[in-house]
């Protein structure tokens, strides 16, 4: 036999045994080998994937976390819709739910599936001929996200299903991070200085929409199957209890505690049960699923809206307590905002000790009228960060003082200011918002996030310097604010530990070719509030350039269509600290933002018309459109409304066709797009 064949022969032999072991170990939680020799069986797979690069397949176990970070996600658009659920609070609306199924199922045996309520996120997964093919988030129901890389890295996901099933279908399930999990991760967050995740559900969320893949597969998220959603040449199950046992054939992860009643009163129990228990459970649950099980049944009720008729979530209650606030504290966010919190007397709820609690802003504080000292309720919803009810008035002495953030702190001057070391901005507060923020950029407690958006993809598109770079390079002290990037010298980069003379060379060219952003990208970037892509277009054409935008004044900034009072403050505010304008003058001095003239011609043709897009587009990515339509001035939506201008519609053009259609709304197709997109001040003759 050839080397070749038998090393195909031994990849095989390897990826049925690796499959095996991850079955048993995730899956079934019941390893037959130990980490040393499961380990082994890993390395040689991945020696011989290196040395035979064309045995490697998607499928393929050692694929869990190769793969390359994504610009953006694609969109997948569901065969059947992800619904969601309708809810019940008490006994008496689970009953009522009860009720109304008998009343549309007359005289027929019922069957319940009770399964707990996962706090996670919902996903679809497509396999054919044994793989899987496509992982996409829930999204509108209708379409969502490809995230198909990141779900590859869940490890008791198979990639390759077990035994005989279906050659395509789609199962649906929850994709969580379990608590021990979650709680390490938020420890290792809090050592880095990032911000903390408020619960599991943000965590999962947050991992599986990660860019890069390896982000994800450092997560450590699991997932269980829910549903069988649909399946090709072969037949449906009879019941839904029967799929959820089939599907754990296939290999996939389905929940332990799933249970089968023929009455409403096991029904009842479960629940009682798992809602003295639910703090031993090694996963977030919010409440239980109770699902009609006869899958005929369940099409025959169909749904109503996005809730079917067939299931209903019955809600746990919060967790409740109450503790004294000792105090009001504030934090400044990643964006500038100030946020109060509470500092409590110590107090167990929901199985945690709680020290701390959100009070989102001065106005709910005052609305709620907490006051210091006030005993307050506290509540928590399967978050980590609880939040403060309100207080328990009999119980205040005195009459302590409105709280004021103003007052909190106002320091010795008499002015209100940003209370992060190495900052003390004054604090501002536009008319009309709810919170107090720090307008000063270099503001310390604001640098990561100003950076990671300063070097995004609509900002300045600065690849290479992606969001973990670019908070190393500030916590390393080689950026102290969005200007140094362009002081950056290669020789100090390749001198980092890790980073080789190419990448050095690598970043150091992006950050160059930065230096030509379009001016909309470069407002984009430069993180205003309130200043998104279409904002910064608008701001772009109107004042051609950053030094006549820094200049710019309140008056003719509030008189431009599209930009109102609170967009123009923010602009002043951003314009009028000291600090930034320091690095608005550095970045002017660094870039070579082309002249803008172009753009102001090819208004006229498309300005202010609004864009929505539909469907798979062939020549760019829907965030690559959108860019184009907004550079020539275009508006672009998510949704059809009257004022939609054009439709574009794609490949597999979703419901917003049809939507397009019943109002008269022109579609467009890709090609006529571009031909839109083209500038006016084309040279070419114009064939009329
Ligand atoms: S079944 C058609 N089963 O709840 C019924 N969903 O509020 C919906 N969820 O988007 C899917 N645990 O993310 C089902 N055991 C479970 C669930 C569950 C959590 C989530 C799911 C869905 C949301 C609907």
């Amino acid at each position: 036999m050839t080397d070749f064949l038998h090393a195909h022969e031994r990849v095989l032999e390897l990826r049925r045994q690796i499959n095996h072991h991850n079955h048993l170990y995730y899956v079934l939680d019941a390893p037959e080998i130990s980490d040393e020799e499961y380990d082994a069986l890993l390395r040689e797979l991945q020696h011989l994937e290196t040395e035979h690069p064309s045995l490697v397949t998607a499928d393929s176990p050692t694929q869990r976390v190769g793969a390359e970070p994504l610009k953006a996600f694609g969109i997948i658009r569901h065969r059947k819709p992800l619904l969601s659920l309708g809810n019940a609070f008490n006994k008496e609306e689970l009953r009522d739910w009860h009720k109304r199924v008998i009343k549309l199922l007359p005289g027929e045996d019922l069957r319940f599936v009770c399964e707990h309520k996962m706090d996670g996120l919902a996903v679809a997964l497509t396999y054919e001929n044994g793989s899987l093919v496509t992982g996409a988030t829930r999204g509108d129901g209708e379409e969502g996200e490809n995230v198909t890389q990141n779900l590859r890295t869940i490890r008791s996901l198979p990639l390759a299903v077990h035994g005989t099933a279906p050659e395509r279908f789609e199962v649906r399930g929850e994709v969580y991070l379990p608590k021990a999990n979650f709680d390490k991760l938020n420890k290792e967050r809090e050592k880095e200085g990032l911000p903390l995740f408020a619960n599991p559900r943000n965590a999962a969320a947050g991992s599986v929409r990660q860019l890069d893949p390896k982000v994800t597969a450092r997560r450590p998220l699991d997932i269980f199957i829910y549903m069988l959603g649909w399946v090709n040449n072969g037949e449906m199950p009879q019941s839904h209890w029967e799929a959820l046992n089939l599907v754990k054939e296939w290999g996939f992860r389905t929940n332990p505690n799933n249970r089968r009643f023929d009455t409403m009163d096991e029904v009842e129990k479960f629940y009682d049960e798992w809602l003295e228990k639910r703090e031993t459970l090694p996963y977030e649950a919010d409440g239980i699923v109770v699902k009609l099980d006869n899958l005929v049944q369940q099409e025959k009720l169909g749904a109503a809206g996005r809730e079917p008729r067939w299931a209903i979530a019955f809600k746990f209650p919060a967790h409740r307590a109450t503790t004294q606030l000792k105090d009001i504290g504030i934090s400044v966010g990643r964006t500038g905002t100030l946020n109060p919190y509470a500092i409590l007397e110590p107090v167990f709820v929901g199985g945690v000790v709680i020290r701390q609690a959100s009070l989102h802003n001065e106005d709910d504080i005052r609305r709620k009228d907490i006051r210091i000292g006030d005993t307050v309720v506290i509540q928590r919803a399967g978050d980590v960060i609880p939040q403060v009810v309100g207080p328990v008035l009999e119980k205040r002495r005195g009459n302590p003082p409105v709280f004021s953030i103003e007052d909190k702190l106002r320091s010795a001057d008499g002015k209100a200011r940003c209370p992060v070391e190495g900052c003390g901005a004054e604090i501002v507060r536009s008319e009309g918002e709810a919170m107090y923020y720090c307008p000063n950029a270099a503001c310390p407690a604001q640098l990561a996030e100003k950076l990671e958006h300063f070097v995004s993809r609509p900002g300045m598109d600065i690849r290479g310097v992606g969001e973990r770079l670019a908070v190393a390079f500030l916590a390393e002290g080689l950026v102290k604010n969005i200007a140094d990037l362009y002081d950056l010298e290669a020789e100090r980069l390749a001198s980092r530990e890790g980073m080789g003379e190419k990448s050095a060379a690598n970043i150091i060219s992006a950050i160059g070719k930065s230096k030509i952003r379009p001016l909309p990208n470069v407002i984009f970037a430069l993180g205003i509030r309130h200043i998104g892509e279409e904002n910064a277009a608008i701001l772009a054409r109107e004042f051609g350039s950053l030094e006549a935008l820094a200049k710019a004044e309140r008056e003719k900034l509030g008189g431009i269509p599209g930009i109102g009072d609170k967009i123009a403050d923010s602009v002043i505010e951003f314009f009028g600290q000291p600090q930034n304008q320091e690095i608005v003058k550095r970045l002017i001095s660094a870039l070579q933002t082309p002249p803008v003239s172009m753009l102001k011609k090819e208004t006229s043709l498309l300005g202010g018309k609004e864009f929505v897009i539909t469907g798979t587009l062939k020549t760019m990515s829907r965030e690559q459109a959108w860019e184009k339509i907004r550079a020539v001035g275009g508006v672009t939506k998510p949704n059809i409304t009257k004022n939609t201008r054009y439709l574009v519609a794609g490949e597999e053009a979703g419901s917003k066709l049809e939507k397009a259609r019943t109002l008269g709304i022109e579609i467009i197709s890709e090609v006529e797009l571009l031909a839109k997109l083209k500038p006016s001040t084309d040279p070419q003759p114009r064939l009329l």
